[in-house]
């Protein structure tokens, strides 16, 4: 059995990663310093798959703890690293924890790989490093613009990072650049957990919609969009977490054309806000408070991914639409509020 190191494990994209990779026949170890997350994670996961992944929390961003890691399992063939600050708004506020701990994670990870000879690499990266984009849908041979947050540029210079390696044989990595993740595994045993009030747009109308938050603000109508409200390439996270499997496979079996490669995951559709909030009222039987506010700073107008490269190379295909996407991120909300 192929064991495979995810970082960041027990979070949001890597619990539903872990239950894919479980599901195609690979050994997991998460490790996970829980910042963000809860160790109930790692028990729904094997309600789920029936195998309990090995865990350990870890602070990998401490270079002796990382080390001792992979003392501690000789046999990591590869490593999907999830483990990261994600908050961009937090980001600006927190730039040094962001760099130290997003940057210190990967470098800490890389060298005791170099050491061990261990070579596959995915990288959960981010469309935001494409900024806002001159022309649509975007390609991954779009230029990149200057991140407007620390959480953008981290990952963007992670990229370098790997890429440099990877010009020297040091790693064999894939870089998959989310667009929006959203929605929950069908089960409604994980899904997203954030923490206080949430950022993104998809807990925010589930805890409205279930009474926990007063009303949705929606940032901004005035857009040069068909109903003025800003789009966005919204993906299910189970077909998200599903594309690190072909990306990890494509690594194993040594398909790379190069040793870093990019990928956008989305669905190829943009959907606007206001098409999300129809269908999750469709989806859940809801009614939604909500009203048009302000634009938030920082927003980008409209991006959606051209999937074909992924699609072609990676032989993977978003298949769950908008509907399954809210359908199941209210399925996970009415499951936390009986939990
Ligand atoms: C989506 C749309 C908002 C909240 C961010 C990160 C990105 C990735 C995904 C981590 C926008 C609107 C939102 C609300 C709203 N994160 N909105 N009211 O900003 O596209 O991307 O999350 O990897 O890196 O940048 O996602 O969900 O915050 O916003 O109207 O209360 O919903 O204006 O148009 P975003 P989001």
């Amino acid at each position: 059995m192929t064991k495979i190191l995810v970082t960041g494990g027990a979070g949001f994209i890597g619990s539903h990663t872990t239950v894919e990779l479980q599901q195609q026949g690979y050994t997991v170890l998460i490790a996970d310093n829980l910042s963000n997350t809860n160790a109930g994670v790692v028990d729904n996961i094997e309600k789920i798959t029936s195998i309990r992944p090995l865990f350990e929390k870890v602070d990998l961003s401490v270079q002796t703890e990382c080390a001792a890691l992979f003392e501690r399992h000789p046999d990591i063939e590869g490593v999907i690293n999830f483990a990261a600050h994600k908050a961009v708004g937090e980001s600006v506020e927190k730039p040094l924890m962001y760099y130290r701990n997003n940057l210190c994670i990967v470098l800490n990870v890389l060298n005791e790989m170099q050491r061990r000879g261990i070579k596959n690499f995915v990288q959960s990266s981010s469309c935001t490093v494409y900024g806002e984009p001159d022309q649509l849908p975007i390609t991954e041979t779009a230029p990149l613009k200057p991140a407007l947050a620390p959480y953008g540029n981290t990952k963007k210079m992670v990229e370098d990072i790997l890429q440099d390696c990877a010009k020297q044989d040091l790693v064999h990595a894939i870089a998959l650049r989310y667009f929006n993740p959203i929605g929950a595994h069908p089960s409604a045993l994980i899904g997203e957990l954030p923490n206080g009030v949430p950022n993104n747009l998809m807990p925010f109308i589930t805890q409205t919609a279930a009474g926990i938050r007063e009303q949705l603000s929606v940032f901004g109508n005035d857009y040069n969009t068909p109903d003025g409200t800003c789009i966005r390439d919204y993906i299910h996270v189970v077909d998200l977490a599903k594309s690190h499997v072909a990306a990890l496979r494509r690594l194993l079996q040594n398909e790379q054309k190069a040793h870093f490669e990019t990928f956008n995951i989305g669905t190829g559709n943009g959907f606007s806000v206001l098409q999300v909030i129809q269908s999750f009222e469709k989806m859940s039987g809801r009614k939604l408070n909500y009203r048009i506010a302000d634009r938030r700073e920082g927003d980008i107008e409209k991006i959606w991914a051209d999937t074909s490269y992924s699609n072609h190379e990676l032989g993977w295909h978003a298949e769950q639409s908008l509907d399954d996407m809210t359908r199941d991120a209210w399925r996970w909300q009415l499951h936390l509020m009986e939990s």
